[in-house]
């Protein structure tokens, strides 16, 4: 990471604390390693990033439909997913510090390095043998490289490596007061298989025809044994999803135009397009035949924050052999039955979240002559700003609380108003710059003779005078969704 991007990326994080978005987990005992806790405006923040998705999947899509599964499902789920015998990371444990590492990961930061020295071909060599070795589950091959390119554990610098093991990524816990494997239950950790199982309630309740998609947003659980950047790597996270069954052999055209609608759903919120690429995977999960990264520029470089899969019939076909029940789809058009074709959006909400922040992330310096001034703001889209509008009696007397309590109460119905009326004008403006509200609505004298406010933009900073009965239209304008999902 450059020293500006590095600056960047712990401002973003002291901001995100210092402007209640963002809290490490338990933090009163120390806080819990890659678990975090969103505060009163990251709860906002995120709940619109979920409104945005549902909409433009569900509601804009009369092919899709939303559910909301439990978190614990019946352990056979993750035999029949493959979880229980595939979900692992390959591990490889310093014999001198005693720290575990991930051994691909370990080689991508040396590759890194090569890259960050200009030696680009040893990059490319090293990546191309990493692929290989990870595609075919070659773990001594990932322990060879480790080894060849003179990889030392960063804790206690030597090269006194172990060999390379296979470790299960899930949670696991038990259900009931009896403590036997057989009660043995894991935490989901991707909530996609909550879909597959309901595939037949849904398609039956909703009389649903192929194509179709069932969607959900839910929290999925991973032993992330490297956990770091922030949120980017959590042990507890969010995952919004959807399955969307098709007849098998079209898979590939809708996997084209869900890789094309789900980007374009990223850049509506404005952000510039050569902040985002595509990246294909080398390496393919155990149920996909093709699957691609959405992924992001961020300080510490492009990284994944969205995935889509085609999944294939693997699912649906191994819930079917492990349930013994029939899953299928008789379609009229064809007078066939068969087991759809499945492709997968996932995006995280939390990488989602941070992507957000570090966009809209802003130091002005506005500094005129000799006056020195700046601001530190967030350029959200209104959409999903925690707050839509600020509103401010000029002081604190005179029957200027009340107005101004009066007109927030007018607006409050439709729109997430706050009251301030601490500290001068100019301090209350930047607070609100700080957590990205649009608008910043100030009630004075002349209010109560003529019932007119300024309203001021967060973005031109500009002041505007207008009626108070145009207010709730000036907001609903600016943060309508129809700005976002045309
Ligand atoms: N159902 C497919 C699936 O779960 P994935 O690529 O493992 O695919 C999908 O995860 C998305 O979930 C990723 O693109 C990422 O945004 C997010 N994600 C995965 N692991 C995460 C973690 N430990 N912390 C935060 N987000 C994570």
């Amino acid at each position: 990471m450059s020293k500006n991007n590095d600056e960047l990326f712990k401002n973003v994080i002291s901001h995100a604390k210092e402007y209640g978005f963002v809290f490490q987990s338990s933090e009163i005992y120390d806080g819990l390693s890659a678990v975090y806790d969103y505060g009163q405006n990251g709860a906002e923040l995120k709940n619109n990033i979920k409104t945005y998705w549902w909409k433009s999947m569900v509601q804009m899509h009369e092919n899709i439909v939303g559910i909301d599964s439990a978190i614990f499902m019946h352990p056979t789920t993750w035999k029949a997913s493959g979880h229980v015998d595939g979900f692992n990371d390959p591990m490889i444990d310093n014999k001198d510090s005693k720290k575990r590492y991930r051994a691909d990961q370990l080689l991508e930061d040396k590759i890194a390095r090569y890259e960050k020295d200009g030696k680009s071909a040893k990059a490319e060599q090293l990546q191309e043998a990493m692929d290989q070795a990870l595609k075919s589950d070659d773990l001594t091959g990932l322990r060879d490289l480790i080894v060849e390119h003179e990889i030392a554990c960063p804790v206690s610098g030597t090269r006194n490596w172990t060999d390379v093991r296979q470790f299960n990524l899930m949670f696991s816990t038990q259900i009931g007061a009896i403590a036997e494997e057989s009660d043995k239950i894991y935490l989901r950790p991707e909530t996609a298989q909550g879909i597959f199982v309901n595939y037949l309630n849904v398609q039956k309740t909703g009389r649903m025809k192929i194509p179709f998609g069932i969607a959900q947003i839910g929290k999925a659980f991973r032993n992330e044994v490297i956990a770091r950047q922030f949120i980017m790597r959590m042990r507890e996270f969010e995952q919004m999803e959807m399955q969307f069954f098709v007849r098998p052999g079209s898979e590939m055209e809708w996997y084209d135009y869900w890789k094309q609608t789900r980007l374009k759903w990223h850049k509506a919120l404005g952000t510039s397009p050569e902040k985002y690429r595509f990246h294909d995977h080398t390496k393919l999960a155990h149920y996909a035949n093709a699957a691609v990264d959405i992924e992001f520029e961020f300080p510490f470089g492009f990284k994944e924050v969205e995935g889509i899969h085609s999944r294939t019939d693997f699912d649906l076909s191994q819930h079917q052999k492990f349930s013994g029940k029939k899953i299928q789809y008789f379609d009229p058009e064809i007078n066939q039955n068969y087991t759809p074709y499945v492709i997968e959006t996932s995006i995280g909400l939390d990488r989602m979240f941070l992507l957000t922040m570090i966009n809209a992330f802003e130091e002005q310096d506005l500094s005129e002559g000799d006056k020195k001034d700046s601001r530190t703001l967030l350029r959200l889209h209104p959409c999903l700003a925690p707050v839509k509008a600020a509103i401010f009696p000029l002081t604190k007397k005179d029957g200027l609380p009340e107005k101004a309590r009066e007109i927030m109460n007018s607006i409050k119905l439709d729109h997430n108003v706050i009251y301030e009326e601490k500290d001068a004008i100019g301090k209350r403006y930047r607070r609100q710059d700080a957590i990205g509200t649009p608008f910043c609505i100030t009630v004075d004298h002349q209010s109560l003779e003529d019932n007119t406010v300024t309203i001021r933009e967060r973005d031109s900073m500009q002041q505007e005078r207008v009626a108070i009965d145009k207010l709730n239209q000036i907001i609903a304008e600016k943060v309508s969704w129809k700005n976002l999902l045309n």
